[in-house]
């Protein structure tokens, strides 16, 4: 049996709710269609990713624009990180005319009815679903968030799938909204001690390369806080192409115990970071907030920050939502962390801004931000913890 249609999806694909929805309910069939899907199911929410003009270009901003003429968002929907703060850009080296370029988009996506906040962690700002929810989420490390960390359910959605999601409020249900695709296949126990969100994000790579798109059932962890578990989703969804994990005692778990099981120890950790460090790397660009960082963590850093000056001929981002940065001027971090000459960067990250080009070493603590400033702006690399980062950006 194929796949079978309300009549109010019916009316959607016969163009009856305007072209944008039909074309929409058009990506949504078909995606049904090959992967199999029976029916089509309400999504709550949307997050939609390719959302900076760097990677979307004029190509991608025509698509768009065609879709915003008569399409609408059905549910609450929010944006990935833009190529720049969509306030402060001036200051962080943007050229006008990418700003223009920019610009553009959000507005367009502005016409749509999307919340324009542009952040890969939208759990903290607002876009939180609940347990058992449906939703249609771009953007591998919140996917992967959601769908372990929250326990709603999502397939690795693209941006014109998200998209196509947002203007008819449906998804095909196949993958990972069936619970029986949820089960974790192979267990692994961690035999290392993980103290901080670097730690997780270095176990993420060590699981993510090993287990690939296989899902993990993860072991040996007493304590993860929401910052460490984002470094986890982040990292274990850029080195394997995870969407979904169970960890004993961490997150709700609905799966059986694999019985296959693999050990993580300090040394897989310690390999891992040694590959994450180039060698004779020449430090210019420090960047923290990779995913998102949250209102806990600007806090510390502006606390590591406060009264110190950030040396010559070295740039810091911390990279943010707009909302959480607006929370950080209102608690003073923000003041804190720009007079260290440091910079507090809303809706845009280090890997999708226009920075090629501009640096030569990358210093981070997120293994997701080394893997984009190699593959994307030939950047070099050091992975430290966010203390050892704060302390190379003042000496
Ligand atoms: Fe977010 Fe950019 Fe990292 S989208 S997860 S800060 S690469």
């Amino acid at each position: 049996m194929g796949l079978e249609l309300t009549s109010e999806e019916k009316m959607m694909l016969d163009g009856k709710h305007g072209k944008a929805t039909r074309k929409a309910m058009e990506i949504i069939t078909t995606l049904g269609e090959i992967y199999g899907a029976k029916r089509l199911i309400p999504v709550s929410s949307v997050q939609i990713a390719g959302v900076s003009y760097h990677n979307l270009g004029e190509a991608g901003l025509e698509y768009l624009k065609e879709m915003a003429e008569d399409g609408r968002t059905k549910v609450l929907t929010t944006l990935n990180p833009a190529g720049m703060d969509l306030e402060e850009w001036k200051k962080h080296g943007i050229s006008e005319d990418f700003a223009k370029n920019q610009q553009r988009v959000v507005d367009i996506f502005e016409k749509m009815g999307v919340v324009t906040t542009c952040t890969c962690t939208p759990y903290l700002i607002g876009n939180l679903p609940h347990y058992g929810e449906h939703i249609a989420w771009a953007e591998s490390s919140a996917v992967c968030f959601s769908n372990s960390v929250i326990g709603a359910l999502t397939n690795r959605e693209g941006g014109p799938s998200a998209l196509a999601s947002s203007l008819t409020g449906r998804t095909a249900e196949y993958g990972l909204h069936l619970q029986e695709n949820r089960i974790a296949e192979v267990k692994y126990e961690v035999q290392s001690k993980l103290t901080k969100p670097y730690d997780f994000g270095l176990l993420g790579y060590v699981i993510g390369e090993r287990t690939g798109r296989t899902i993990p059932y993860i072991t040996g962890i007493s304590k993860a806080t929401t910052e460490d578990l984002k470094s986890f989703s982040a990292s274990v969804a850029t080195y394997g192409g995870v969407a979904l994990f169970h960890m004993e005692g961490i997150t709700p778990n609905r799966t059986t115990i694999p019985t296959k099981t693999e050990l993580v120890t300090e040394d897989d950790l310690n390999r891992v970071r040694i590959q994450l460090d180039d060698k004779e790397v020449d430090i210019d660009f420090i960047s923290i907030g990779c995913p998102h960082a949250s209102i806990k963590e600007i806090g510390r850093i502006a606390e590591m920050l406060d009264g110190k000056k950030v040396a010559d001929g070295k740039t810091v981002w911390i990279t943010t939502a707009k909302p959480t940065k607006d929370i950080a001027m209102k608690m003073g971090y923000y003041d804190k962390i720009e007079k260290a000459g440091a910079f507090l960067v809303a809706d845009a990250c280090c890997a999708v801004a226009p920075l090629k080009g501009k640096f030569k070493g990358l210093m981070t603590d997120s293994a997701k931000a080394c893997f984009y400033a190699r593959g994307k702006n030939n950047f070099k690399t050091e992975i430290r913890t966010v203390e050892e980062c704060i302390q190379e950006a003042i000496s």
